[in-house]
């Protein structure tokens, strides 16, 4: 019976272990790893619309496809990096003419080759959340 004893310090080394796996094993992504920013309310956000969120960086186009359904791609030019605008529906770029539709992120004409850097977006409580 004496093997079994366990020193204070070894179980709690053990048992701290065990508490840092856990959200991993539940499948959920470790708290250190969590950088989701709110950036806006979705309830001020139309289905079917984009718009540029300038609270987080980089900038992101954000476009409601459904009514539970959202997507983010940031708004930095694919073909030499410089800031997209939005105009009308796409994405454009005043350096050299690159065009992207911001609700998929692929480039629209063929300056550019590359789509834009997508990100996830996730509604709690209301918010968008985008995690950058
Ligand atoms: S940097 Fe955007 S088109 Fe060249």
């Amino acid at each position: 019976m004496d093997n079994l004893r366990v020193s204070r310090r070894g179980f709690l080394r053990v048992a701290g272990a065990v508490a840092s796996a856990l959200p991993f094993l539940r499948g959920e992504q470790p708290a250190s790893a969590a950088t989701a920013k709110a950036i806006g309310l979705a309830s001020t956000h139309p289905v079917g619309k984009t718009k540029l969120y300038t609270s987080v960086s980089p900038s992101l186009f954000v476009t409601r496809t459904g009514t539970n359904t959202w997507v983010a791609f940031d708004n930095i030019c694919t073909h030499a990096g410089a800031q997209l605008v939005l105009q009308g529906k796409q994405a454009f770029c005043r350096a050299h003419g690159a065009t992207f539709n911001p609700a998929t992120g692929k480039p629209t004409n063929n300056v550019a080759r590359t789509a834009l850097r997508s990100y996830p977006v996730s509604i709690r409580k209301g918010k968008i959340f985008v995690t950058v």
